[in-house]
């Protein structure tokens, strides 16, 4: 079956799983637990020490797309659009033309409601599906206090979710929304919701996979360590150390050697 037609038909149903990767090894992991991978802007806070997103280029996207592509068989692979690549319908379109030539991803994800509609709609016009981002939107976002907390605030996303529904986007992500907010959106619109500390109430849940294992420091409250990696990489790395020293490693089986050489 065709990979959107099978998330958007988890609606109602079952859970959607989706998580980030930024290369292979990670992505080839997470795959079959997945049914989206997501080459997030994150990656420039978390892997470049950015202070926020604006700085990720889009050659930057590119590169880590491509690593991750060759890791992912069976999720739908998700690449983010970065900051100041869409800022007009042809802007946009050209530059998602690239990300999906040059990484083969499936769809691109922009940020933003009202604003990004007629650019949603070229980009889907010429067959590029679109995922969605409301709530918080790190691209522009001043802090990143949680949203719906104003009536006005409310009803401005819950129309954004329903114009983005309109325009064709197959699922939207909700970072950082008020629970009820987002039981309402995902009620009300017709597509599934992917949460980031916006509740259970979501279709589906994302989560930076470097938070998830424990391998970037971040202490937000929608982040739960489902594991620690970074305990694990510092006893092999002691263990190396160790043997090392000690002329434990290498041993003759890690070496190469030939009979006969004086
Ligand atoms: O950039 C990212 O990783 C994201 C997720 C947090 C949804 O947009």
């Amino acid at each position: 079956m065709n990979k959107f037609l099978k998330i958007k038909q988890k609606k109602n149903k079952s859970k959607i799983i989706c998580l980030t990767a930024y290369s292979k090894n990670i992505a080839s992991i997470i795959d079959k637990h997945c049914d989206i991978i997501l080459v997030g802007d994150s990656l420039g806070s978390v892997l470049y020490n950015f202070s926020s997103t604006k700085k990720v280029t889009l050659d930057m996207m590119i590169e880590h797309s491509k690593s991750v592509r060759m890791g992912v068989k069976k999720s739908l692979m998700v690449v983010d659009m970065p900051h100041n690549t869409y800022r007009n319908a042809k802007e946009a379109l050209n530059n998602a033309k690239k990300i999906i030539s040059k990484t083969k991803c499936d769809a691109v994800k922009l940020e933003g409601g009202k604003k990004v509609i007629r650019t949603i709609k070229t980009l889907i016009r010429n067959k590029i599906p679109v995922m969605g981002h409301l709530g918080v939107l790190p691209q522009s976002a001043k802090n990143f206090k949680f949203k719906g907390k104003e009536t006005t605030e409310r009803k401005i996303i819950l129309r954004d979710s329903k114009l983005l529904e309109e325009a064709g986007v197959f699922s939207i992500v909700l970072e950082c929304i008020e629970s009820s907010l987002s039981k309402e959106i995902t009620k009300t619109i017709n597509i599934p919701t992917i949460g980031i500390g916006a509740s259970s109430y979501c279709d589906g849940q994302v989560l930076v996979t470097d938070d998830l294992i424990g391998l970037n420091k971040i202490s937000a409250r929608f982040v739960k360590r489902f594991s620690n990696i970074e305990k694990q990489i510092n006893e092999a790395a002691l263990k190396f150390k160790k043997d090392v020293v000690t002329s434990k490693f290498p041993t003759k089986k890690h070496s190469y050697q030939i009979k006969n050489i004086v």
